[in-house]
Order: C-alpha cells, then structure tokens, then sequence
C-alpha cells in the first residue's frame, strides 16, 4: 500500500529518501512526495502526482537537510493529487507528517479543527495529524509528547513518520496496524513501512509493535508506548539478498520471482526433510507430538492467492493427515464472529505478514483463546510475531504485486506440514517416502516446466485478446484454477472465471462459445476420465480448450497442450500451476500492461 521511509543522519537525507521511495514503489502508489529539514531551519517539501521519477525530477538540487521523512501514496481519502499527496503540514509549514493508514474519525476531527480556524489543503485524512500535533508543539511539548497526545485523539490504524521543523535532531514514527521498522546505521538511523527501502543502507532492524511509538535520533532510538511507558527491543537481522530487489536482467520482477522458483522451493525444504523417518522436521511450530494428536480440525486463512494456496493446504493436510482441514479468507472471517475451537489448529498465511484483515483474523482467534500457526513469508512481521508459531517460506522478498514464488513456497510448506501431521497419524513410512521423494523432484520437475516459456508465450499472445477465460480443475485441480484465473486478471484485465469442471454443466456451460477459451487442469490421477468428459462437453460447444495435462489429450479434446512433469498426485496442483503464472505473465505483456504494478493493486494491503 502507501509506502513510508525516513532519514536522520550526517549525510544529506534526500537521497536515501528519493532511492528509498522507489524501491517501495512496487507496493502500488499514485503519488509521492518529501519534506527535509536542517540546521538552517524550516521545512523543504516537494510531492508529486505520479511516479517516484516525476517527484525526483522536481527536487531542485539545493533540496539538502540531515532529517527527512518520504512518502508513496495509494489514495483513500480523495483522488491523486499534488495536494493530496504526503507529507501534510500543519498551517505554520512546522510539522510534516506521512501516514499509511486509515483515520476513522478524521471528518468528526475536520470538523473541529475547522471550527477552531484551521485551514485545510488537502483532501485525506491524515492533514488532521499535522494540526493536532502542530497544536501541541506550538504550547512547547516534545515532538514525541505531541505526536502520543494526537494520537490519542485519533481511531484507525497507522503508520507515521513525523518531522518537527524546530526539533530537527529527530524523527517521531509510531505504528497502530501498519508496518513501521527502524533501521540501525552508524550515526545513522532510517525508518521505513518495509525493509526493502532499507537493505541497502542497513541490515540490523527493529519492527515496532501495534501501539508502540519511537523518537529517532541520528545515535539511536527510543521506545515507547502510547501510555508513555518505555520498551525494549533486540535488533533483528535481514538475511535477504540485495540482488533481489533488482530485476537481475530480467524485464520484470514478476519474470525473475517466476524463474526464482526451483530455487525458493530448494530453500523452503533445506534442512526441514527428515529421510530418516520419512516426515518433516519443522523446528518453529512449538507443538509437540502429544498435542498435535489432540488436533481434530485445520482452519487456514489468507486472504487472495495465500487463501487460494490455504485451499491447497487444506486438501495436502486432509490427504495426508485425515484431520478434516478449510481454507476461509480472512477478510471474511474476521467480520462472521467465528467459533474458536479448542481442539482446531488455526494456521495463518502471508507472503507479506502484514495484510490486515488477516493480522485482525489471528488477532481475533487469539483473542479467543486459540492457537494459531503462521505460515509468512518475510521475518519480524505482524502477523508472524503475531502467531504462536509457525514456518517462515524462506522464498526471498517478492517484489512484484503477483505473488509466484512465495504462493509456490507456501503450498510446499503446506506439504512439509501434512506430512509431518501425517506420519503423527496413520501415514504409512512408505507414503512418507513416496512423498518426501516427491518434495525433493520439485525443484528440477519446475526447470523443466519453465523450459516450456516460449511455448507458453506463444500461447499466450494468441489468447490475450480474449473477451474472458474459463478456468476449470476438478478437486485439486479447482485451488489451481481458482490461482489461475485470479493471476490472470489481476496482471492482464482480462476476465477470468475460475470453476470446478464437476459444476460446468450445473450453469456455466452455457457461457462456452469460440470466444470464451477454457483452461483445463488435466493431472493424470483418478479423475483423468471424468476431466477429459469435460473437454468433450466444451468442444461439443465449440469451445477452444487449452489443457494443461500430464499426457497430451486427443485432439479432438483439446485445441493446446502444455505438458507438465508428474509429481505424487497429492503434489501435481503445485506443478500444474507454473504454466498458468507463465501464462498470466505474457498475456499482460502481450497486452502492455504494467506487469509487476497492476492498476488499483498494492503489494501488500495494510488498510481495512
Ligand atoms: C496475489 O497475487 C495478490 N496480489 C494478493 O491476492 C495477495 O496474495 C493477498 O493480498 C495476500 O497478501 P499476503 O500474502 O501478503 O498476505
């Protein structure tokens, strides 16, 4: 969503800023702006509607102070604009403030602040932030004084950046339901909403807490609650590599994470199969082997492709464990007043570990005494820190907005854990073997599905012109239909359905015609002969039919074929679902769209 990054140091803050800002353009914006302050005083500020690039070209080069806070907006609160844009002042141009988020109460807050003069520029609802805090300071209170007071005066979530024109020796940040992680420097501290903007200048972080402010200083930082009691943190330290925030050649991120894939599977299972005992050796969970015998359900939530992975988890877990397991979103989740069972296993899935509706699902549960695993992909999150316990993916970041390798990385995860509750229940050594054999193929059985890109390409561009797609699969096919179509649409705007082949001739036959392609899953397991039914039933209906199979259907059944390596079949989805990203991927180049920024998408969705 929005991005934040912040500077405090000896050197001159726009650059980091500037740099830091592009490198959390790939979270979705529509506007971008920055606000320096220095030794001589007062407040410089440039924003921009548009790119990164745009406000970097109307930053003159006398734009120099040693603490500046940043901000990408994706707009909530009124349309793109130059005054929309972040940072917001206060009327006297003092204080600036950047803010992802959502204020709750910021028209009821307008509204006084109006009655009492004050004059509003903007549109959104964080210029509310900048008055109240302005209002504090101008009676002589601390920044940090200020900013705790404002706050207490505001509902929602935030993350905020904030600069005092007049106490330039600090940043006050604060976090409330969006990200906010300092950075350790020499002499030097950035505050950033995500440690990519970060990784180049320091490795050593601290994630603030839901309700937890800091005062940064150029040498050190300070926290603190929004009570004013203070707390303690440990740094953490960032593992990823830089090279993955570089495009490393390829012509997009989306691209290079597709390719990455044989490479973050090998690194979701190193260390974490147990050939010994044919299971899965899964260190973080904090479950013994009693009490996961006592578990009687699965609930898996996520919210988009993590639920749509959660619905492969659930059929691996079922498959192997007998333990009866759901995958729900999230988002609808949170709002049902669920019933939290005892014996359930809730298991809570990310890529980012900071999308909210699925932080406010775990929270919910939590609340309610239940027990939740987290199933993240980036370390320190939310909702990891959140979770009882869990398995981080390992996948390395994922830049662009569609997940690929980190959705791949989960459904393995998801595998290692069936296993693991298998061979606690009644899965056979033999099928433990059969499956920990399986796990360890993965990563050559998707070199050679993506050996296939050409091909796929080709395909692609054929189809890109389509009105819409059918995507069909039957049991575990269905998630990977659903992945499909919901990849499709997302990076190309072309429609896409997604059903099971058992409901076409419930209803959506009738949509077959030459202008509605279907893609087929097509494993070569125990519903071949029911699947290839199907085809008939769209060719009878002239409908064009891409299949993506294990053995190539007749002809007369299928218009494409992408062949794919056979797996176990309880572990097919997960190879059947890398032509669809392949397919995704060039249909929206095809087109010309913005492949790894989709219009209206943010990476990671910090807001209600
Ligand atoms: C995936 O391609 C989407 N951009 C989106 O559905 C995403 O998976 C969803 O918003 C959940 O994100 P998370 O994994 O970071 O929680």
């Amino acid at each position: 969503m929005c991005g934040i990054v912040a500077y405090i140091g000896p050197k001159d803050a726009t650059p980091f800023l500037l740099e830091g800002l592009a490198r959390l353009e790939y979270r979705g914006y529509d506007s971008a702006g920055v606000a320096v302050t220095g030794r001589t005083g007062g407040l410089k500020v440039r924003k921009v509607k548009g790119r990164v690039a745009d406000l970097a070209a109307a930053v003159p080069a006398r734009f120099k102070g040693g603490t500046g806070i940043g901000h990408t907006r994706w707009a909530t609160h009124g349309v793109p604009s130059d005054a929309n844009a972040h940072p917001h002042l206060d009327g006297a141009e003092r204080i600036a403030v950047v803010h992802n988020g959502i204020i709750e109460n910021a028209d009821e807050l307008r509204a006084k602040l109006t009655a009492d003069g004050v004059v509003f520029r903007s549109e959104t609802d964080t210029e509310v932030l900048s008055h109240l805090i302005a209002a504090h300071v101008g009676e002589g209170v601390e920044l940090e004084d200020a900013v705790r007071a404002a706050l207490g005066r505001v509902v929602g979530t935030y993350g905020i950046a904030v600069l005092d024109a007049e106490q330039p020796d600090r940043i006050v940040a604060a976090r409330n339901g969006s990200p906010i992680v300092l950075g350790l420097g020499e002499k030097e501290m950035f505050v950033a909403s995500d440690v990519s903007a970060l990784v180049r200048y320091t490795r050593q972080v601290v994630h603030l807490e839901d309700g937890e402010l800091a005062t940064v200083r150029a040498d050190g930082f300070r926290t603190f609650t929004t009570d004013a009691r203070t707390t303690h943190h440990q740094p953490s330290t960032v593992d990823w590599e830089i090279d993955s925030y570089d495009t490393g050649g390829y012509e997009h991120f989306l691209l290079k994470e597709i390719h990455e894939q044989p490479g973050s599977v090998e690194r979701t299972l190193s260390g974490r199969l147990d050939e010994r005992f044919s299971t899965a050796h899964l260190g973080g969970l904090n479950l013994d082997a009693r009490e996961l015998r006592e578990i009687r359900r699965v609930k898996i939530l996520g919210c988009g492709s993590a639920y749509y992975a959660g619905e492969m988890g659930a059929q691996l877990i079922e498959e192997l464990s007998r333990i009866p397991a759901h995958s729900e979103p999230a988002s609808e989740f949170r709002y049902r007043n669920p019933v939290i069972e005892a014996d359930t296993l809730y298991i809570a899935v990310s890529q980012s570990g900071e999308t909210y509706d699925t932080l406010a699902a775990v929270q919910e549960i939590k609340r309610k005494g239940g027990r939740v695993l987290g199933v993240v992909n980036t370390v320190g999150s939310a909702i990891a820190r959140e979770c009882d316990g869990g398995m981080y993916l390992h996948a390395g970041p994922e830049i662009s907005v569609a997940s690929t390798k980190a959705f791949t990385s989960t459904v393995v995860a998801f595998a290692l854990l069936a296993l693991h509750f298998g061979r606690i229940h009644d899965l056979s050594p033999a099928d433990g073997r059969r499956i920990v054999a399986a796990l360890k193929a993965l990563p050559d059985q998707i070199r050679e599905v993506l050996a296939q890109t050409e091909a796929i390409a080709e395909l692609a561009a054929e189809y890109a012109g389509s009105a819409g797609m059918m995507f069909i699969g039957r049991v575990r096919g269905y998630p990977v239909a659903r992945e499909g179509a919901q990849k499709l649409k997302e990076i190309s705007y072309v429609h896409a359905e997604a059903y099971p082949a058992s409901e076409l001739k419930h209803g959506p036959l009738a949509l077959i015609s030459p202008e509605l392609p279907t893609v087929a899953l097509v494993p070569d397991d125990e519903l071949l002969d029911k699947n290839l039914t199907t085809l008939g039933e769209i060719k009878a209906r002239s409908g064009r039919v891409i299949a993506i199979a294990h053995r190539r259907p007749e002809d007369k059944l299928a218009d494409h074929c992408v062949l794919v390596p056979k797996s176990e079949p309880e572990l097919d989805p997960l190879l059947l679902n890398i032509p669809l990203q392949l397919l995704a991927y060039h249909a929206a180049v095809a087109l010309d769209r913005d492949v790894d920024k989709p219009r209206n998408l943010a990476k990671s969705v910090t807001v209600e």
